[in-house]
């Protein structure tokens, strides 16, 4: 019994100073906060509260990061599932939601290991720098960044004052005005064959139409489009088709040219329906 007491008046003690160091560390930071110069906390003390530190602002950036990538693949559902005039009212109601919508675009851009912007920028600087080019769909422009070509950059948005805001099924440019016309991952909106329209409008004859998609969209096994009929309602719109790439795992590249000869009757055109381009939660 005496033991027992013993053991437990021990434990009394332990408890009291494991408590007593407790009340000793947050002294210390209080000391430390009013005077660094004078007082330097333990070590014991200095990585515990580090530890803490670290650890709520590691959970924070978590929950941020969750929430951001929630916002970003709500506003890609919703480019993916409206049209190009819807989207560019809803971002001038928020024009902030375009950058939440682009940092979480890079973040999922970052996985890829290859972009496909670097094979258009590539494609264009092995051409002629004097080659006129659009890109439609442009995002924060770094094609126009990183070529030596006049470059036309349109985007819902503009952050930028070399980036035209407006809905690219409707540009400000003149009929048969550029060498090349860029949609790199930007076929979003339901109305995507009036951006191509669009495309034809503005490009001279023997013009490059350059188009970069996201594989799955093209997967008829998985409820995408049949990149034939993809090729057949674009060829039908004006269009020859030069090179189609599906050599990468993540992208489709596809590479028109615009006929001499374009249709003079209006026609209706079949085209394929896009499937959106959902992405997972990591
Ligand atoms: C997936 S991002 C790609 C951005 C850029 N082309 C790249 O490869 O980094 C698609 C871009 O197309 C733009 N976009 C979608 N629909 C548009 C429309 N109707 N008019 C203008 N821009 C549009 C979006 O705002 C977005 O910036």
């Amino acid at each position: 019994m005496e033991d027992v007491q013993r053991r437990s008046k021990k434990r009394k003690r332990g408890g009291r100073s494991r408590g007593k160091k407790k009340e000793d560390c947050s002294r210390a930071v209080a000391a430390d906060a009013k005077s660094p110069s004078v007082y330097v906390p333990s070590s014991t003390c200095a990585s515990s509260t580090a530890k803490i530190a670290s650890k709520s602002s590691s959970f924070l950036d978590k929950m941020k990061a969750k929430l951001s990538g929630g916002y970003f693949r709500m506003i890609n559902e919703k480019l993916y599932t409206c049209s190009g005039d819807e989207a560019l009212n809803y971002f001038k109601e928020d024009p902030a939601l375009f950058n939440v919508y682009h940092s979480g675009y890079q973040e999922q851009m970052s996985h890829w290991p290859v972009q496909p912007n670097d094979i258009i920028i590539k494609w264009i600087n092995d051409h002629s720098p004097s080659l006129v080019v659009a890109d439609f769909g442009c995002g924060d422009a770094r094609l126009a960044r990183s070529v030596k070509n006049k470059v036309f950059s349109f985007d819902l948005v503009s952050n930028d004052p070399s980036v035209i805001a407006c809905d690219m099924s409707n540009t400000p440019l003149d009929i048969s005005s550029v060498d090349v016309a860029v949609f790199c991952l930007s076929l979003m909106g339901t109305n995507f064959p009036n951006y191509l329209q669009e495309a034809n409008r503005v490009l001279k004859h023997g013009g490059w139409l350059l188009i970069a998609e996201v594989k799955s969209r093209f997967d008829p096994n998985k409820g995408g489009a049949d990149p034939k009929e993809f090729v057949k309602s674009t060829c039908a719109l004006g269009f020859t088709s030069v090179i189609q790439d599906f050599s990468n795992k993540m992208f489709l590249l596809f590479y028109f040219q615009k006929k001499e000869k374009q249709r003079t009757k209006e026609h209706q055109i079949k085209w394929p329906e896009l499937k959106p381009c959902l992405y997972k939660r990591r």
